[in-house]
């Protein structure tokens, strides 16, 4: 639900009874309130967490260890179970935060729906892109999805949301390709990869300054590819402040919104 915006500041959400979540909550709770010692350890780390100012990511991996100690006490879950739980909170291939002097770049969240469906139904922002304005549903679906997908390894899907003075400002991402449609590894591997910011922010060099953040992140070697429509002037200009070199342009490679489309082809070896 949403932040209702007064101090403290505080996420409210609703259990359903009987659910394993429910029950762990509860497990938990009277866990620690029937075990001093627990309890302060779990408050020395939560403290701890808050002192760094740390991200959702690294959090809750970071809370993993004295989490499984207490659910352990309570008594109320399997091997499996606590196996399980174990797994699910470990960071995996999921980035925790990149910051950069102006800019943080994490995991989306769903409470990136609104401002996420203002920059994709905006008309300016996907005129080049082969998808039209999107619904606040389909806006919806997609962060939902891209939420999932940070949980796949090996991941092939990096979506990350940029943000600045708090407020959601684009996303930039890539599809990463190890493996060819006969699974013969690609030497170096491939990763396509895109940006989008809202209008608003465009000309500060911030979408500049995210790529340069996340590129380094994806691993070496790597063949980076920009594609892009040449009428796209913002792409591809990014493509080479970014330094990558021309590959080629074809034309009317595709029709979209009723109109041939040319591709321009930028790469990078990294
Ligand atoms: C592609 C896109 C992200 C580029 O945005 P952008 O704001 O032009 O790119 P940058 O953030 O790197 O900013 C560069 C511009 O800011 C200016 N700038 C100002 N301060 C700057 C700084 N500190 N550092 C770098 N550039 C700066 C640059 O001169 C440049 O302006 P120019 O293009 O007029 O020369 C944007 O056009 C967009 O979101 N388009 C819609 C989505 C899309 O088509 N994406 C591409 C598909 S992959």
């Amino acid at each position: 639900m949403r932040d209702p915006d007064q101090i403290p500041r505080r996420n409210i959400y609703v259990c359903v009874d009987g659910a394993f979540q429910t029950r762990n909550h509860l497990g938990v709770r009277d866990t620690l309130r029937s075990n001093p010692n627990l309890r302060d350890q779990y408050g020395a780390v939560k403290l701890g967490l808050a002192a760094q100012g740390t991200n959702i990511v690294d959090y809750v991996e970071a809370k993993g260890t004295v989490i499984q100690k207490i659910l352990k006490t309570a008594g109320i879950l399997n091997e499996d179970e606590l196996a399980s739980i174990h797994a699910a909170n470990l960071k995996g291939e999921r980035y925790g935060a990149i910051k950069t002097s102006r800019l943080t770049i994490r995991e989306f969240v769903m409470a990136d729906v609104a401002p996420f469906h203002a920059l994709e139904s905006n008309p300016d922002v996907v005129r080049y892109q082969t998808w039209g304005p999107k619904s606040s549903e389909q806006a919806h679906e997609d962060v939902a999805q891209t939420i999932q997908s940070s949980f796949v390894s090996p991941r092939q899907v990096i979506e990350l949301a940029v943000v600045h003075e708090q407020k959601f400002i684009g996303r930039i991402g890539a599809m990463m390709k190890r493996k060819d449609d006969n699974d013969v590894g690609l030497d170096p591997p491939h990763a396509d990869i895109w940006f989008s910011f809202l209008p608003e922010v465009q000309g500060r060099g911030f979408a500049t300054e995210a790529m340069e953040a996340f590129i380094p992140s994806l691993g070496s070697p790597l063949e980076l590819e920009i594609e892009c429509d040449p009428r796209n002037a913002g792409s591809w200009k990014m493509a080479e402040r970014l330094g990558f070199s021309k590959i080629s342009l074809t034309e009317r490679v595709y029709e979209c919104k009723g109109e041939w489309v040319d591709s321009l082809v930028y790469r990078k070896i990294v």
